[in-house]
């Protein structure tokens, strides 16, 4: 393992932890992508995959944002759906449209087609990405890495794309639950291998995306989704305890309990959950992070510095990490991030030092 530049700012690291911080840490969800000009002059050369398959590429993207921002995190430019294409699925990035998956999973038969794959050299390209990034942030910031949920993987496996409803997945969960249940847990072994390695190569703490819990029922989401997630923050935890594991269920207001019961030390708050609620159930078992509705990003930067301010009220100075409740939106205007970033940076110092 090569020896990496020391940090200089180990805010959100610190934040992760419930500890005490001088002020709020701040990253937002999809920093790096198309909201920026510059990553769109780099996209107009290249294929989304093509980008994110190049190392010196992804950390081209990773730090665009951190040039341009004081941000407290940096997350690796990749993309979730690189496990499906290595457990053996095409999948085609659409202008416009999205992801594609022109030969999806159509019934428990093609679990068959799924390979298991090596880690190391099939995703070698993300992890060269992570510890090149590591070297260039050269201490300025943690870096995070990710990957999907084991629901939200599936989903798209079986679904082939994005859905309104994912009806296709859901036949699977309620008319097929074994075969569900092996899809899950091949896909949960290939994330855990995965995440390790990422840690390994330089990711100083990690996130998991589960984007479509919101679809999911209480009793669906404890069946499917929570032993798997489970499984994934234990491993860590036994293998990295000192990495920190942030989860980030989308509209699964009803989870909060049962993740705050998980080894996940940081839950990730879309912008319709009120913190307060959440602070009182989480308790002091997880750190928050979120969770500004990212279209406040539309409003005028005093509006922005507003809404802020009143994000950082209801969560409080300590054991948050500031985010917005879901990605940055390719229509963004990059000088409305830097009010948000500002605006956190400004208000939540004076904060911490008044508590
Ligand atoms: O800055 C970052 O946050 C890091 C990079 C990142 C991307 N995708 C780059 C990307 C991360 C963390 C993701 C995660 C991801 N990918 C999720 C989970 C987060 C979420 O939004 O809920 C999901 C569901 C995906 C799957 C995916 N990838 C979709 C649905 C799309 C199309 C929609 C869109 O935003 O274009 C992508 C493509 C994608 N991933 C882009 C970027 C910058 C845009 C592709 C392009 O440049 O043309």
């Amino acid at each position: 393992m090569s020896t990496f530049p020391p940090l200089k700012n180990n805010l959100l690291l610190r934040a992760a932890r419930g500890l005490h911080t001088e002020r709020t840490p701040v990253w937002m969800m999809r920093q790096a992508g198309r909201y920026l000009p510059e990553y769109r002059a780099l996209r107009a050369e290249d294929a989304f995959f093509d980008v994110v398959r190049t190392p010196e590429l992804a950390a081209e993207v990773t730090l665009q944002p951190l040039e341009r921002f004081p941000l407290d995190a940096a997350i690796i430019f990749s993309d979730i759906l690189v496990v499906p294409q290595v457990m053996g699925l095409t999948v085609e990035m659409i202008k416009g449209k999205g992801p594609h998956f022109p030969d999806p999973l159509r019934s428990p038969q093609d679990l068959k087609r799924l390979r298991t794959p090596d880690i190391k050299s099939d995703l070698g390209y993300v992890l060269e990405a992570l510890t090149l990034t590591r070297h260039r942030l050269d201490g300025r910031a943690p870096l995070i890495g990710f990957v999907g949920a084991p629901w939200t993987l599936m989903a798209y496996m079986i679904e082939g794309g994005g859905s309104k409803t994912f009806s296709k997945a859901k036949t699977w969960l309620f008319g097929l639950p074994e075969a569900a249940h092996a899809l899950l847990g091949q896909i949960t072994d290939v994330l855990c291998q995965f995440l390790s390695a990422q840690i390994e190569a330089g990711a100083q703490t990690v996130q998991v995306f589960d984007s479509w819990a919101g679809l999911l029922s209480p009793a669906v989401f404890q069946a499917f989704a929570l032993p798997y997630l489970n499984r994934i923050a234990f491993y860590l935890q036994e293998n990295h305890p000192e990495v920190p594991r942030i989860v980030f269920a989308k509209g699964a207001h009803y989870a909060l309990p049962a993740l705050a019961a998980t080894d996940f030390d940081v839950i990730g708050l879309d912008w319709t959950m009120d913190p307060r609620k959440a602070r009182r159930l989480v308790g002091a078992q997880a750190a928050l992070q979120g969770n500004l509705d990212p279209s406040t990003l539309y409003a005028a930067p005093e509006q922005i510095h507003d809404a802020v301010h009143e994000m950082l009220d209801a969560f409080g100075p300590v054991g948050h990490i500031a985010n917005l409740g879901h990605g940055m939106h390719p229509d963004h205007d990059p000088e409305h991030a830097r009010a948000f970033v500002e605006a956190v940076q400004g208000y939540s110092h004076a904060f911490a030092s008044v508590s």
